[in-house]
C-alpha cells in the first residue's frame, strides 16, 4: 500500500489550480442513467472514487468514453442491468445514488446497502422512506435493497435530517415522476445545486435547489446535455488551509470563493489575509495563527468535511480552540494519530479541545478515512521532521495529484510505493 512522505517546515508560496468537485461528479455522473443520450462532462476530477462510480456505471450497461481534457461522455442508451452489487458499492458509499436513476428510468433497482464507514453508521433511511413515499416498493433482504416502482408519483417529502446524498437521490427520482415533488428540508450544498442545474440542462423542472424547499414537476423524459462539473470547495479549503498553517501564500485558481465563505471568515478570524476573485482565492499567512474554535453544521454554515483540517491547524495555533462535530458520531478518527504528532487534543463525546502547542514532530502516522488523512498531510506539512502516512489510498479518493500539487507549491512531499 503506498505511503506519504513528508518532510515538514517548507512554506507554501505560488499557486495552484483545484479541480472539479468529487461531491458533485458523483451525482452528476448517475444523472446519465435517467436519459438513453450522451451527457457530455468537463471538469471531471481525476479520482478512485469517480473511477469506482464509472465502473458501477459501466457494469450496468453505460458507454463510458474519454471525451479530451477532464471530460467524460456517457451514454446509458445501453443500460440494461439495474444492479449495484457489494464489491463496488462497499469501497464508495456514495454508490446509493444510483437507486434513484434507476427506479426513475428503469422502475426498478437492486442496490447493495452501503456499509458503514469510519466515520459512522451512515444509513439511508431517509432515501429510502422518500422513496416509498413516491410509490415504490421496497424490501431491503440479503443485504440488498429491492426496489420497483410501474411509475414513480410526485409526492410531499419532509426528511427527518438534512442529507446532501438523500436530497439528490430523491430529486433524480423525481425529475421523471408523475406530477409535483416537494422536498422539505432539503439540503442547500451548492453541489445539490450543481446536480440541479445538470438536470434542468437535460430538460428537468426544478425550483428552489439551493434553498431547504425544492419543488420537481416532474416530466415524460429527459434529453442529453453538456456540463461542467463545479469547483471542489473542501479542496479548495484543505490547500488554504495547508498554507496558512505553514505561514505561506498562496493563490487557488479554477476555483470559487462562492462556496466557502463560513471557511474564509474562520481563516480570516486565525489571522490570515484572504481576498477572493471570480475564479480564484489568494491567502497571506501570519507567521502563526490563532486558535478557531468550529462547529459543523449544514450549509452555508461551516461544513463537517473541513472539521478535520481545521484541527490539524488549530494543534499548533496559538490559544486553544473548541471544535463540535454536530453531522456525523464518530469523526474524530484523526485526533489520535494527531495526538502521535505531539498535540494537545481533549476528545469529550463530540467536543474537541485543542491547545496549541509549539511544535509538532514528525512519526508514522495513518490515516483512517478521506478528510483525516487530509488533516494528517497538514500535520506533518508543520511538524519537525519527516512524516509517514500510511494507508494513503483514503486521500487519492478525494485528492486529485495531491503530492504533485503540494510539490509545485513547494512542500517536501512523495509517494512511497
Ligand atoms: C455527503 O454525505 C458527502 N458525500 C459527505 O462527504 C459529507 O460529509 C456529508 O454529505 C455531509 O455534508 C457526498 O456528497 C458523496 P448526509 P452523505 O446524508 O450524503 C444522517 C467527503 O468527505 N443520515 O448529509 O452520506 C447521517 O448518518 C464525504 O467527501 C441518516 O441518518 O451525508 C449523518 O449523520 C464524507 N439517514 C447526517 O444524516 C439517511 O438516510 C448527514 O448525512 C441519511 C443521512
Amino acid at each position: 500500500m503506498d505511503k506519504l512522505l513528508i518532510e515538514g517546515g517548507a512554506r507554501l508560496s505560488g499557486e495552484v489550480a483545484m479541480s472539479g468537485a468529487k461531491n458533485a461528479a458523483l451525482p452528476i455522473l448517475c444523472a446519465s442513467l435517467l436519459c438513453a443520450e450522451p451527457m457530455r462532462f468537463s471538469n471531471v476530477p481525476q479520482l478512485n472514487d469517480v473511477s469506482t462510480m464509472l465502473r458501477l456505471i459501466a457494469q450496468m450497461g453505460v458507454t463510458v468514453t474519454p471525451g479530451g481534457e477532464d471530460g467524460l461522455i456517457l451514454d446509458s442508451q445501453g443500460l440494461d442491468n439495474p444492479t449495484a452489487p457489494y464489491d463496488l458499492v462497499k469501497t464508495m458509499r456514495a454508490s446509493i445514488l444510483v437507486l434513484g436513476p434507476l427506479l426513475a428510468r428503469c422502475g426498478e433497482a437492486k442496490v447493495s446497502l452501503p456499509g458503514g464507514c469510519a466515520i459512522g453508521a451512515r444509513p439511508v433511511d431517509q432515501h429510502i422512506k422518500g422513496l416509498q413515499a413516491m410509490g415504490a416498493q421496497i424490501r431491503v433482504e440479503n443485504g440488498y435493497i429491492h426496489a420497483t416502482a410501474a411509475r414513480l408519483k410526485g409526492a410531499r417529502i419532509v426528511t427527518d435530517m438534512v442529507t446532501v446524498t438523500g436530497t439528490e437521490n430523491l430529486m433524480m427520482a423525481a425529475v421523471l415522476a408523475d406530477g409535483e415533488t416537494v422536498i422539505e428540508n432539503a439540503a442547500r450544498e451548492p453541489e445539490v445545486v450543481d446536480l440541479a442545474n445538470c438536470l434542468i440542462a437535460m430538460g428537468a423542472r426544478i425550483k428552489g435547489a439551493g434553498s431547504d424547499n425544492i419543488m420537481i414537476q416532474g416530466v415524460e423524459r429527459l434529453h442529453g446535455a453538456s456540463h461542467s462539473i463545479m469547483p471542489d470547495r473542501i479542496e479548495t479549503g484543505t490547500y488554504l488551509c495547508a498554507a496558512a498553517v505553514t505561514g505561506g501564500q498562496v493563490r487557488l485558481t479554477n476555483t470559487s470563493a462562492l462556496y466557502v465563505d463560513s471557511v474564509l471568515q474562520k481563516l480570516r478570524e486565525a489571522g490570515c489575509q484572504v481576498s477572493a476573485e471570480r475564479d480564484a482565492i489568494e491567502l497571506v499567512a501570519p507567521a502563526r495563527l490563532k486558535a478557531v474554535s468550529i462547529r459543523t453544521s449544514p450549509y452555508p454554515a461551516f461544513p463537517t468535511d473541513m472539521q478535520a483540517q481545521f484541527m490539524a491547524i488549530n494543534c499548533v495555533a496559538e490559544g486553544t480552540a473548541v471544535i463540535r462535530e454536530t453531522i456525523f458520531e464518530n469523526r474524530f478518527m484523526h485526533a489520535v494519530e494527531l495526538i502521535r504528532l505531539g498535540a494537545d487534543i481533549k476528545i469529550e463525546a463530540n467536543n474537541a479541545l485543542v491547545t496549541g502547542v509549539a511544535h509538532l514532530d514528525g512519526a508514522t502516522v495513518m490515516a483512517t478515512d478521506l478528510r483525516a488523512s487530509a488533516s494528517l498531510v497538514i500535520a506533518g506539512l508543520i511538524a519537525q521532521g519527516e512524516t509517514l502516512i500510511e494507508r494513503i489510498y483514503h486521500l487519492d479518493r478525494g485528492y486529485e495529484r495531491i503530492e504533485q500539487k503540494l510539490t509545485s507549491l513547494g512542500a517536501k512531499v512523495s509517494r512511497v510505493r
